[in-house]
């Protein structure tokens, strides 16, 4: 590899002219974009017990009045990035949000789409689009980019959900906004996972009109820890789900990904390195998982990371269901996903 040299090796007077004319020069810099081989991270691994993080966020509702509801959120901030970043991994956003009984998030829609995973508590529900959505401990809500929505919560405990964002890539891409309305009017039905998509393999007949961009918002923790236990009493090797667009087949959401995971008590995952960055939500279990030698050792609820072209391992103590969130979908896009052998 030629020596490109440094900056520093410049004649100050040179440095000097080229700042004031607005220009730099690429050549002692172009590693710091273009290294070689593979991407050099600044994202670390991270790791956020649940355990640490909640009583924070019930304090957290002790001190923020109701009207702020809907922003309660502590940020599981990047460690490579520092405290108060605003995202876990270079695409991925993260935060623990609390809803208290009675509250409500007044609807709006954004840029970015979110998507929530249930961690904790009964009664919980979003509206998506005007459809409404139960929160079940362990259920994935998409909010996707452009849909209006709002959250609620009739029942009696704290809700606790741990949204994922693409909001990383639209502060980037400086296209990241939000609209505040009224509360939706909700249809008198229970949510699609429920009516038109209640059986894998049957979508309503195309006479019926064209589907919606995101027909189904909701899918149900219960019927994908099932899908993931019969798989496991009967496929070979570990089980995985992508969850995916009924009506396309196509990822959910045009940059996020969700894989739900399951892992056998004492068995071990050591999936290829992947060019994606990951986060590992635990829906329930107990393990360790070693990032690029960075050992983790979870529990239930807990939420981990790991940067683009780890490598991972995943050991189960106790069976575990993890969900995993990820940017292929990103990546393929862009023609550059890709995994290598270990
Ligand atoms: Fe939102």
């Amino acid at each position: 590899m030629a020596d490109l040299g440094t900056l520093e090796e410049l004649p100050q007077d040179y440095r000097d002219d080229m700042t004031a004319a607005g220009v730099a020069p690429l050549w002692p810099m172009m590693r710091n974009v273009l290294p070689h081989g593979q991407p050099k991270p600044v994202t670390k691994p991270g790791h956020w017990a649940y355990d640490a993080v909640r009583p924070l966020l019930l304090r957290a509702g002790e001190l923020t009045p109701v009207e702020k509801a809907e922003r309660r959120v502590l940020v599981l901030s990047d460690p490579g990035r520092g405290p108060g970043a605003m995202c876990a991994t270079p695409s991925i956003y993260l935060g623990m949000q609390l809803l208290l009984p009675g509250e409500t998030a007044p609807a709006h829609v954004h840029t970015p789409s979110a998507t929530r995973i249930i961690v904790e508590g009964k009664g919980g529900y979003t509206v998506v689009d005007g459809e409404k959505l139960p929160m079940e401990e362990g259920d994935l809500v998409l909010t996707p980019g452009g849909d209006w929505h709002d959250h609620g919560h009739e029942g009696d405990e704290p809700v606790v959900w741990l949204d994922a964002l693409d909001l990383p890539l639209f502060v980037y891409l400086e296209g990241s906004y939000a609209i505040e309305g009224p509360l939706q009017a909700q249809r008198n039905r229970p949510d699609a996972s429920q009516v038109e998509y209640l059986s894998a393999g049957l979508v309503p007949s195309r006479l019926r009109g064209a589907p919606r961009k995101y027909p189904m918002t909701r899918f149900p923790w219960a019927r994908t820890e099932a899908a993931l236990r019969q798989m496991a009493a009967y496929g070979d090797g570990l089980p995985e789900l992508d969850y995916v667009n009924p009506e396309t087949g196509q990822d959910v959401l045009p940059t996020m990904g969700f894989t739900a995971m399951m892992i056998p008590a004492g068995a071990t995952d050591r999936p290829p390195v992947r060019s994606t960055s990951a986060a590992f939500h635990v829906v329930r279990g107990r393990g360790t998982t070693t990032v690029n030698g960075e050992k983790i050792a979870w529990g239930p609820k807990d939420t981990f990371t790991a940067p683009v072209f780890s490598e991972i391992t995943h050991q189960a103590e106790e069976e575990s269901f993890l969900v995993r969130i990820h940017d292929r979908p990103l990546q393929e896009k862009l023609g550059y996903y890709e995994e290598r052998a270990r």
